[in-house]
């Protein structure tokens, strides 16, 4: 597992956003994994810099988000078909049929986790994918439990991850209990994976995930550690505890 420590968080999403122009200069067809939450967006800011300049294009691109809430659907304000127009899609070329979030409103949610899993495998699986972490270890929405799930599945949200997320309701109250998520085994078959971890709130969790390399489903994103291309991504802040391992700086 590569480790990459950056002086800020706009260093970071630098470097990770390089990280995806790269992939998507050198494949005819690349397929983008990509996630929500307030970590992604610098990322998605320098994406649509790059766009704008002309250095970048998403026209032959395909995107698989990691999650979405259950009961939120495209014109939802929270949810994040919505997120991902506001923060990326409406800025650049994507076709918007190129384009994939799990649909939380679909009238068979256990039918879409299915469709959603099988589409992902139709298109050969992601070549990059993008991960933040919860302050539980989540990665996506697959939250500790006593076993991984290998495919897109409906997962009841932990409490904690319910109160990290209220920032982006007008209430607690209005957060939805469930969400779906892409599974573990979709996750670990992408070809590559970056974590990405800004701001000093993430230097516990970082410490626990980056302190062992023992994989517990208690702690999801510790089966990162399990994958051969990983590169994870902090800014100082986040890599307060860190102390394993050299430091290495991201040049730019
Ligand atoms: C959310 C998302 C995750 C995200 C994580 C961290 O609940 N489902 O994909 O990585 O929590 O969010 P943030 O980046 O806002 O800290």
């Amino acid at each position: 597992m590569e480790v990459i420590i950056t002086k800020d968080r706009s260093e970071a999403s630098q470097y990770v956003a390089e990280m995806f122009m790269n992939v998507l200069a050198l494949k005819d067809r690349p397929v983008l994994g990509l996630a929500t939450g307030g970590t992604p967006k610098g990322v998605y800011g320098r994406l649509i810099d790059a766009y704008t300049r002309g250095e970048i294009t998403f026209h032959h691109a395909l995107s698989f988000n990691l999650d979405e809430y259950l009961g939120l659907g495209k014109d939802d304000e929270q949810g994040y078909a919505r997120y991902m127009k506001e923060n990326l899609f409406q800025f650049v070329d994507f076709k918007s049929e190129n384009t994939h979030i799990p649909n939380g409103k679909a009238p068979d949610p256990e039918k879409e986790c299915a469709r959603y899993s099988d589409l992902i495998h139709a298109q050969g699986g992601i070549d990059i994918q993008l991960l933040g972490i919860g302050d539980n270890g989540h990665i996506g929405f697959n939250e500790p439990a006593k076993t991984f799930k290998r495919h897109t599945h409906i997962v009841e949200l932990d409490e904690k991850t319910r109160e990290a997320n209220a920032r982006f309701f007008d209430k607690k109250d209005d957060v939805p209990f469930k969400a779906i998520t892409m599974g573990i085994g979709e996750i670990m078959q992408s070809r590559r994976i970056v974590l990405l971890a800004l701001g000093e709130h993430k230097a516990e969790i970082m410490e626990r995930f980056l302190g062992t390399e023992d994989i517990d489903p208690e702690l999801p994103a510790s089966i990162l550690h399990a994958h051969q291309h990983v590169t994870v991504v902090m800014d100082e802040a986040a890599a307060k505890n860190y102390r394993k391992g050299e430091k290495h700086e991201a040049t730019d």
